[in-house]
Order: structure tokens, then C-alpha cells, then sequence
């Protein structure tokens, strides 16, 4: 799969529709929305508030990445609150089952996530419990950092993993993806992209979008 997930977090919010508005024409696939609590990473974006606005305005399916403590305090909120998958990260708690039950209890799709710094082999025992894999390429906290280039061989392990095993769990990769590095990924075995400063930086956003999906 080819999926591009535009992230919110590089919109303009003065003008948050017109930014949901170009999305929707757009060929972006997924709404990625970055949730952080000041705790887990040190930096806050925002929370359930501005949720309404983005299901109210927004037509594609909301991709809610939570770099949050605690977030079995959560999910169940942001499943009502309009998202079409809900992530967390591995790293943030003891034990993630009884949270991704949580959210597919509520019938949306679940995701787990990991910091550069976390070793990806932590994830294969959850490969066939959750929808999507998310690896972080950058240290989650902040928009319009550098691409760790060691993610492409973390891309070619997991997804040997995924497909040893005959699972269509997905992959996504979050963070310095843009369109010079877009095509790499995908073919390292990467199905959704996640772009923040390439899409919403970038002078024709939706062009950005086209040529990373090409
Ligand atoms: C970082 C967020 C990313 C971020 C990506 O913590 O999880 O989704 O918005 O931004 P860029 O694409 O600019 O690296
Ligand atoms: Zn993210």
C-alpha cells in the first residue's frame, strides 16, 4: 500500500479549515494527528478540542498518534471523539494489551509505536495484534526534524516479519519523511507516510502529496 498522512501538527490553526479543506481535495489518504502531553515528549500540542473540528471539516480518516503517559486514560475518549485508528507508544506503558483491547473494543483500528531508540524487535509479538506498526524516524516531540536513515533497515525487519507470517499488519513511518525520500521508503516496505513540514511547508502542498504518492 501507498498512503500519505498529511500531520496536522505543520497545519496553519489560524486557518485550520482551509488546511482541511486542501487535504480533502488533495490525493492525502489519512488525517495524522499528533497528540503530546508535555510529559512523554517535551513539547504539548493540543488535545480533544480541536478533535471536533478536524471530524467536523475534515473528510478523510483521522490517524491519532498519542505521545502521551497513561494513555489507557484516553484511547477510549479519542475513539468517540471521531478517530479512525488510535496509536500509543510501546515504550509509554507496561503492558499494551489490555489497551489495545481498549480501542478495538470500540471497533477502531489500533497502532503501536516506538522511539528511534527502542528496539524494534519489542514490536514482534504484537505484529498480529494490531493493525499498523508506527516507527517513529526521528525522536517524536517535534515537527521538521532530520530522517534517521537507520529507520530503512528497521522498515526491512519488521515488514520480513510481517510477511513471514502471512499478516497484513501495516507500517508507518513518522517523522523527516518529504519528497526526496518518500519513493526509498515505500520501497523499503513502508505503506503510510506521514508528512507534516513537506506537505504544509512546501509552496503547492497538494503537489508535495501527489509526488510523494508517485
Ligand atoms: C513528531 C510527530 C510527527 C511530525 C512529523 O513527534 O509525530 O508526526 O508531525 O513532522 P515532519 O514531517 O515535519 O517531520
Ligand atoms: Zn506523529
Amino acid at each position: 500500500m501507498k498512503l500519505i498522512a498529511p500531520s496536522v501538527l505543520s497545519a496553519d490553526f489560524g486557518h485550520l479549515a482551509d488546511d482541511l479543506q486542501m487535504i480533502n481535495r488533495s490525493e492525502a489518504d489519512w488525517l495524522h494527528v499528533d497528540v503530546m502531553d508535555g510529559t512523554f515528549v517535551p513539547n504539548i500540542s493540543f488535545g480533544f478540542p480541536l478533535m471536533e473540528p478536524m471530524r467536523k471539516y475534515c473528510t478523510k480518516p483521522l490517524d491519532v498518534h498519542l505521545m502521551i503517559v497513561h494513555p489507557e486514560k484516553y484511547v477510549e475518549r479519542f475513539c468517540d471523539a471521531g478517530a479512525w485508528s488510535v496509536g500509543f507508544h510501546l515504550e509509554a506503558v507496561d503492558d499494551p494489551s489490555p489497551i489495545l483491547d481498549q480501542i478495538k473494543a470500540k471497533g477502531v483500528r489500533t497502532c503501536l509505536t516506538i522511539n528511534p531508540d527502542i528496539d524494534v524487535k519489542r514490536l514482534v509479538p504484537y505484529l498480529d495484534k494490531v493493525d499498523m506498526i508506527l516507527l517513529m524516524s526521528v525522536f517524536a516531540g517535534f515537527g521538521g526534524q532530520k530522517f534517521i536513515p537507520e529507520t530503512m533497515d528497521k522498515i526491512r525487519f519488521i515488514k520480513s516479519e510481517i510477511d513471514c507470517r502471512g499478516l497484513s499488519t501495516l507500517i508507518e513511518i513518522d517523522g523527516g519523511v518529504n519528497t526526496q525520500n518518500a519513493a526509498e521508503l515505500f520501497a523499503a516496505g513502508a505503506d503510510v507516510l506521514v508528512a507534516g513540514s513537506a506537505v504544509f511547508g512546501a509552496p503547492d502542498p497538494e503537489q508535495a502529496i501527489r509526488e510523494m504518492k508517485a
